[in-house]
């Protein structure tokens, strides 16, 4: 009888000598089984994560972006020790996916288990704090910041401060190292055609780098595997800083615009979306910041299903996060359906060690 490890890792073993056309998938399943035996363990090749962590991501039925699963880089970082290894392994998956702004899909992926944990949600995000009964900053980061504090890091407590990264190595306590500047890049918004737009002040960082999910590959687990993409635009325009419970600056920016709030049915919040959303998209491109909208990244959805149909696989996803958040029933997304099986290789939520 096989361990159940072993037979995931035979699961992903067979699949990956087969969609990478190699043969002696047995004489590979044969060590692993070998070193399994001996170790209760197994060690992934670099091929092996690297395509691994490709699948992860063309197995995630949330993400609309799936089409590039095969151009992600893989950095294997699964030999890091210290915690100034960690520090410099983040620092370099910055500025390598930022790549001054020509974004580049990314992971890094550290030591197999639970030996490195990354506590923050995203390597870049903002801070956010509630001072006598306001919130200036993100909401969403209400009690990650806190626990910063605790730790004795102090933001300017203004409402784009910059998180430190914070991570733990085995049994020790969670360190934080405040991110250098140069590496974090930023776009700040301006509207096509409305010059006192950028009046606002909103800005937006340029790169999303999921830390908090743990990739799994062949029964492995790697607790600390940041990726990024790049932005669908709708992500800042229609949710992070639009949400009532995030930013929420619709009204701001229909204020600011001239354009009357006084009923609802006016579709105020509709116009102001839209123009929000206008002025993410024309920012970052002026910026020569990597994103794209939300119509040509539906196409480019239905260009992976495609691809994968040919592939005689199936596309599993999970509609209520494919479809964007503004005019989804203009993308085909909208009118089609998914199942939502989760296949491994595959990111999973775990439960941030803080709380
Ligand atoms: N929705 C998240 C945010 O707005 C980012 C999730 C990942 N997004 C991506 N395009 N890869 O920060």
């Amino acid at each position: 009888m096989e361990t159940e490890l072993a037979q995931q890792a035979r699961a992903f073993i067979m699949q990956f000598y087969e969609e990478t056309e190699q043969p002696n998938a047995e004489t590979r399943m044969t060590a692993i089984l070998a070193e399994i035996n001996d170790t209760g363990t197994y060690t992934l090749t670099k091929e092996e994560l690297t395509y691994g962590a490709k699948l992860a991501w063309r197995n995630s039925n949330r993400c609309i972006g799936r089409l590039f699963w095969e151009r992600m880089h893989v950095i294997d970082a699964r030999e890091t020790k210290t915690e100034d290894d960690v520090f410099m392994a983040l620092c370099h998956h910055l500025s390598y996916a930022t790549n001054e702004g020509k974004i580049i899909p990314t992971i890094t992926v550290f030591p197999e288990g639970e030996r490195v944990r990354i506590w923050n949600h995203q390597l870049i995000r903002y801070a956010g704090y509630e001072k006598n009964g306001r919130i200036i900053g993100d909401p969403a980061s209400l009690e990650f910041t806190r626990y910063c504090q605790s730790l004795g890091w102090a933001g300017a407590e203004g409402d784009f401060d910059l998180l430190p990264f914070v991570f733990s190595i085995d049994e020790n306590s969670p360190v934080f190292y405040p991110i250098p500047d140069d590496l974090v890049k930023e776009v700040e918004l301006e509207h096509p055609t409305v010059e006192s737009f950028k009046e606002l002040d909103l800005r937006w960082y340029a790169v999303p780098i999921i830390a908090d999910m743990r990739l799994e590959i062949g029964g492995l687990s790697f607790y600390a595997a940041p990726f990024n993409g790049w932005y669908m635009g709708t992500e800042i325009g229609a949710r992070n800083l639009a949400d009532d419970f995030r930013y929420n600056r619709l009204e701001q920016v229909a204020d600011r615009l001239g354009i009357n709030r006084s009923k609802e049915s006016s579709l105020w919040r509709d116009e102001a979306l839209v123009e929000l959303n206008r002025a993410v998209l024309h920012s970052f491109q002026q910026a020569g910041v990597s994103i794209v909208d939300h119509h040509t990244a539906a196409k480019q959805f239905q260009q992976f299903m495609k691809n994968e149909e040919k592939q005689n696989r199936s596309v599993t996803g999970d509609w209520t996060w494919l479809i964007p958040p503004m005019s989804p029933a203009q993308t085909k997304i909208f009118h089609q359906s998914f199942h939502d099986e989760m296949k491994t290789p595959n990111f999973f939520y775990e439960d941030s060690p803080y709380k």
